[in-house]
């Protein structure tokens, strides 16, 4: 066995169907007198049914939240936050509006309590993003990483279709990075497979019904795996190339990862082999684990071409150049050849070929 370093992260789970119900008994654990809810303004509905459930320990709420944490947003919550004398931030909905709450954490280390919406898995990191004149900087601070995690599979029964398969695609790129991570370790690696199983089990049945209960459970259980892996390993080709789509061309987030996630396996399968074993059984695929992470989106009725998410031909060159600039370690060598033609395959959505073909 490789040696290795595990790096328990300290956060307090509380999972289950109706676990919102334990939302008065967490925030007095946590010690919070004054709760601040943030939201993003989709989910103003939520963050008033948070506050009328937290009563007079609810400072107030926040719902702008917006994606990638644009520093204007960040400082417009920290000042709520101050003015409100908060001492706690809830946070409801998905990665945007837990990023919002890490925001306030880094400068204030303002405890979080995180009741996540969607598969995105931040609320189990310690990874921040901030975004200043349309870069996005991206850091790990043990502030941010939320103190409590309350995951009520009854919250994303409205997920709808489209985001919840591309939410669960995100989720298990964390599991599929973190298999072949260079500080990968044996309890991730389960951690990763059980991750990828669970979701994979989920989504046809919440797929045929919005609303499966169990199906949902599954879901959410897999995706707080593979967000553990997320915050515990580092991450790979994959992660850099999504970080440079969405970065530079203004894609979206979980619809990228989706589309991405198949190529950069299938540029992986030959230089990861135990990874990409492990994959296979998660998912439970006869083919590679490139195609099995294809099939799965495609069957789930996921986007499959980036052209389809409006990123243009001439933009795959730059692309390419962008990706192979200070690339992240990964297990096979990255070549700009080998990332242009991976860019190709993802623009047009093809399937991608057996492994050796
Ligand atoms: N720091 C980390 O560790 C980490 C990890 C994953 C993602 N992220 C970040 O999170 C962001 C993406 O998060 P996301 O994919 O969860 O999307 P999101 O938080 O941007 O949500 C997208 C939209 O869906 C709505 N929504 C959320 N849950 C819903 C539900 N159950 N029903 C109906 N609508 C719902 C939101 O209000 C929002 O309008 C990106 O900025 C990404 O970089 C960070």
């Amino acid at each position: 066995m490789q040696p290795f370093v595990y790096n328990g992260q300290p956060g307090r789970i509380v999972f289950g169907l109706g676990a919102l119900e334990h939302l008065g008994r967490e925030i007095e654990l946590l010690g919070s007198r004054r709760a601040l809810v943030l939201s993003t303004p989709e989910q103003r509905d939520s963050a008033e049914m948070i506050a009328a459930r937290l009563g007079d320990r609810c400072a107030g709420i926040f719902d702008r939240a917006v994606m990638h944490v644009p520093i204007e947003t960040a400082r417009e919550a920290r000042a709520a936050a101050s003015r409100l004398g908060a001492d706690c931030a809830v946070t409801i909905g998905g990665g945007s509006t837990t990023g919002l709450g890490k925001a306030i954490a880094l400068e204030s280390s303002l405890p979080i309590l995180a009741i996540p919406t969607t598969y995105a898995g931040s609320e189990v990191t310690p990874i921040y993003g901030i975004t200043e004149a349309g870069l996005k900087k991206t850091g790990r601070d043990a502030r941010v990483l939320p103190r409590t995690v309350i995951y009520d599979p009854l919250l994303t029964l409205g997920l709808p279709p489209a985001m919840t398969v591309t939410s669960a695609m995100n989720a298990i790129a964390h599991a599929v990075e973190g298999l072949y991570a260079q500080d990968t370790n044996p309890i991730m690696s389960m951690v990763a497979e059980e991750g990828i199983r669970a979701i994979a089990s989920g989504l046809p049945r919440v797929h045929a019904q919005a609303d499966h209960l169990d199906g949902r459970s599954d879901c959410l259980y897999g995706a707080w795996l593979c967000g553990s892996v997320l915050g515990n390993v580092g991450m790979a080709l994959h992660h850099k190339l999504c970080h440079t789509l969405g970065g530079t061309f203004n894609l979206p987030h979980a619809e990228t990862h989706t589309i991405v996630l198949p190529h950069a396996t299938a540029f992986n399968e030959v230089a990861a082999g135990a990874a990409m074993e492990r994959v296979r059984r998660g998912l439970g695929c006869a083919g590679s684990a490139a195609q099995g992470l294809y099939d799965l989106a495609a069957m789930h009725g996921a986007p499959l071409a980036l052209r389809d998410l409006g990123l243009r031909e001439i933009d795959l060159d730059r692309a390419a150049d962008i990706a192979v600039t200070a690339p992240y370690w990964n297990p096979r060598p990255i070549d700009r050849a080998g990332i242009r033609a991976l860019l190709d395959d993802a623009f047009h959505g093809r399937r991608p070929a057996t492994v050796g073909a």
